[in-house]
């Protein structure tokens, strides 16, 4: 009853305030499928098969872009004048056969509008495009990754660079003009506060019920929605293409309704191989979870698989699932009926950064509150068991499949959620796929642990999970306590892991640790913020390029003259252990900087945690539904 009359009071809204561009824009659509669609994949627990598309995709860079790449890399780290041994510029120009050239994959962290300007502050230092970050020696590094994984903040980045066609990372965020109605043209418009735009209750009322009758297509087409289509309609008009200053408050735009991840497939630097393959992760829950295998009071058990939407598939390579479909045809259930746009991008960065079940008051709060019928209503609309508000929901194309150990093998929908939630906040786990063959990560870690700064937290979360799956994933020896990363300043300068490893990739830790020495610290602002004027947001990239090309700092050196040649050392060493040479010169003795010893960690206690707060910050979600709670009173 209550719902009928919300629906009504929804409509009658619509009428009044409904942006119909994105209304249309966001409602996926069904129809026959072709002739012969076998929609899932099975990618093989034992021995996993990327996708026909992505071989072909990181195939095509390897020859076509990378040779190039990784030649002009070398020449940006020569010209800082460190005397490398010859090994490094024999791999990075080819001279030792293409089999021999690094894998090289990049995971860029959650952690609200923090991370996504930290990780963007890094990809910036890393930029061969940025001639201060050439002349650092580490420019040209972005250009030659294969491939770029986001989750939560990291998928704002990650999403928001991809689908704006690979801008350099400045304009990415601040714009290049004023823009036109479609294009990436205004940037980020972080000025403008995700859920308060307007700093005015009444404006900020009517702009929820905006977002809110943007997603009725979607429910009106039989799909259910949820907190999280709302959010992925606020987000859509910062990290999506389609919102300029001009345009922030019409309802006459699509405001990036219908821009579809798949759709990232055709754009000019992905058709031409420029692209790192872009990788958005996101974590799962279900009724069957298994409770006593959540770590650090997080809220996502270990061993529930990790989902990734990539530009041509979606689905898990945990061994548990090990199955995928194609991303233009999410939302489908079987062979016969087909969905399209439902992969909206503005949904993937939402489901990524969907923390709201993770906020403890959730729904409780809201229901012992004068909104609490209408939300119970909205409840009480998703018959599903297990299916709730505060999560993102995908009809379930793996339904059956798996069904000894897929905890979601009779769900209708999937529940998705934020990719940190298992702890994992850097999405390390795309990387670790041996089909994938990286063989270097470079790990961008702004968890919030302490104060805002990242202590390791992430980097436990993965140790731990990948020994849940040790047939598929091989991860380095890292310290399991947060002490054992603050007691050797591990996030406050970079840190290579897995030195002495064969099997696993190395890893390069670069933290949001601490400011550099004698800077005010500006990196560690609250998950919770969601508004960043622009000469806040500068300052910050400007320290987080002091952080990225800083090196190893301590009491006697505020910067290492060698780091640019160290990171090229990290970066060429599993390719140099396949060339049977060994590691010398400066390559030694960066290594016996950079790497954490495990020897050295008696320090470490190992019941102490150091408890976080939050994967993602649990103030964000406590906005959010504080916001959609007063619009919902206006009813
Ligand atoms: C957009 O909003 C204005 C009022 O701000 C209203 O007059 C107009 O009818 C709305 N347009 C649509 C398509 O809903
Ligand atoms: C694993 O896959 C590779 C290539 O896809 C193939 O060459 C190899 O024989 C397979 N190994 C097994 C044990 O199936
Ligand atoms: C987004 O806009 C940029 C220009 O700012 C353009 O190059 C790109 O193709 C657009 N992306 C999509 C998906 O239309
Ligand atoms: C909202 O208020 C903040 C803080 O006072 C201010 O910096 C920002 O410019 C305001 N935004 C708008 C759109 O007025
Ligand atoms: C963009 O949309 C606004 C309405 O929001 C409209 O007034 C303007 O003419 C549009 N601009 C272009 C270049 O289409
Ligand atoms: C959530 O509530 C439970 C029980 O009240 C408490 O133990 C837990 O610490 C809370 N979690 C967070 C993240 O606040
Ligand atoms: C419900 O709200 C009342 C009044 O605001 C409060 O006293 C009570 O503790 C709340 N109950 C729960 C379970 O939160
Ligand atoms: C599901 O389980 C049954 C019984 O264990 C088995 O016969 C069937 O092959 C399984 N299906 C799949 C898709 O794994
Ligand atoms: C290069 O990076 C620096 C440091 O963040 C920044 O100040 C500058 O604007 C960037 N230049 C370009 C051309 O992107
Ligand atoms: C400080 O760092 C420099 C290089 O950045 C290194 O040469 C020196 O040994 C370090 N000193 C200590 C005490 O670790
Ligand atoms: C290539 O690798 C071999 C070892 O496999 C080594 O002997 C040779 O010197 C290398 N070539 C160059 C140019 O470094
Ligand atoms: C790696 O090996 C070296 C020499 O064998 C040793 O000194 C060092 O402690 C080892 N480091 C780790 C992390 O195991």
């Amino acid at each position: 009853m209550i719902w009928i009359l919300l629906g009504l009071g929804l409509l009658f809204f619509s009428k009044i305030v409904a942006g119909q561009a994105a209304i249309v824009g966001y409602t996926p659509s069904a129809s026959p499928c072709p002739d012969g669609t076998s929609l899932v994949r099975l990618a093989g627990t034992t021995n996993q098969t990327l996708s026909p598309n992505e071989a072909s995709y990181i195939s095509s860079r390897k020859s076509d872009v990378l040779v190039g790449a990784w030649k002009s890399y070398l020449s940006n780290v020569q010209s800082t004048n460190v005397a490398l041994p010859s090994y490094v510029s024999a791999i990075l120009s080819g001279g030792n056969s293409s089999s021999s050239y690094p894998t090289l994959g990049i995971a860029t962290s959650g952690g609200g509008y923090r991370a996504s300007i930290f990780g963007a502050g890094v990809l910036n230092a890393i930029d061969g495009r940025n001639s201060t970050s050439t002349q650092a020696g580490t420019g040209g590094l972005l250009q030659a990754a294969s491939y770029l994984a986001g989750l939560s903040g990291g998928s704002w980045l990650v999403g928001s660079l991809a689908q704006a066609n690979f801008p350099t990372l400045p304009d990415l965020i601040f714009g290049t003009g004023t823009g036109s109605n479609d294009s990436f043209e205004s940037g980020w418009l972080a000025q403008y506060d995700v859920l308060t735009p307007n700093n005015n209750t009444a404006e900020d009322s009517l702009y929820v019920a905006e977002l809110i009758t943007e997603i009725q297509g979607k429910k009106a087409a039989g799909f259910p929605v949820t907190i999280t289509d709302i959010w992925a309609r606020a987000l859509s008009r910062h990290f999506v293409n389609g919102t300029t200053p001009d345009n922030f408050a019409s309802n006459a735009t699509a405001h990036g309704a219908g821009v579809l991840f798949s759709q990232i497939a055709g754009l000019s630097s992905f058709t031409s191989y420029q692209m790192p393959f872009p990788i958005i992760v996101t974590d799962s829950v279900a009724n069957s979870e298994n409770k006593s295998d959540i770590i650090n009071g997080d809220v996502v058990p270990q061993g529930n698989p990790i989902y990734e939407i990539n530009v041509f598939e979606m689905g898990s390579y945990d061994p548990v699932l090990a199955a995928f479909i194609p991303t233009k045809y999410l939302g489908s259930q079987n062979n016969s009926v087909c969905v399209t746009g439902f992969d909206q991008v503005s949904f993937v960065e939402g489901t990524s950064s969907e923390l709201f079940n993770a906020y403890n008051v959730t729904l409780a709060a809201l229901l012992n509150s004068t909104v609490g019928p209408i939300i119970e209503a909205l409840n009480s609309s998703t018959p599903e068991p297990g299916i709730e508000l505060d999560v993102s929901l995908y009809p379930n194309p793996f339904f059956g499949v798996a069904n000894q150990t897929y905890i979601d093998t009779n769900q209708e929908y999937l529940s998705l959620v934020d990719g940190g939630e298992d702890g994992e906040v850097i999405p390390i786990q795309p990387l670790l796929v041996k089909a994938r063959g990286v063989d270097v990560i470079l790990a961008i870690d702004a968890t919030s642990d302490v104060d805002n700064f990242s202590e390791g937290s992430s980097l436990i979360a993965a140790q731990n999970r990948s020994s849940h799956f040790p047939s598929a994933y091989a991860f380095p020896p890292v310290p399991t306590s947060i002490p054992g990363f603050t007691s050797q300043n591990l996030s406050t300068h970079p840190t290579f892991f897995g030195c002495n490893e064969t099997s696993s990739p190395l890893l390069i830790y670069l933290a949001n640790g601490g400011p550099p020495p004698g800077q005010p610290a500006l990196t560690n602002t609250s998950t919770s913020q969601l508004a960043y004027q622009p000469t806040q947001l500068q300052a910050m990239l400007d320290q987080v390029f002091t952080i990225a090309t800083q090196g190893y700092t301590n009491a006697t050196s505020s910067k290492d003259p060698e780091w640019a040649g160290c990171l090229a050392c990290a970066v060429v060493d599993r390719a140099r252990a396949r060339m049977g040479t060994a590691r010398s010169g400066v390559c030694a003795d960066c290594f016996t900087r950079y790497c954490w010893n495990v020897n050295n960690s008696q320090s470490e206690s190992s019941n102490s945690s150091g408890r976080r707060n939050g994967a993602a910050g649990s103030s964000l979600g406590a906005a959010v539904l504080t916001a959609i709670a007063g619009l919902l009173m206006l009813f």
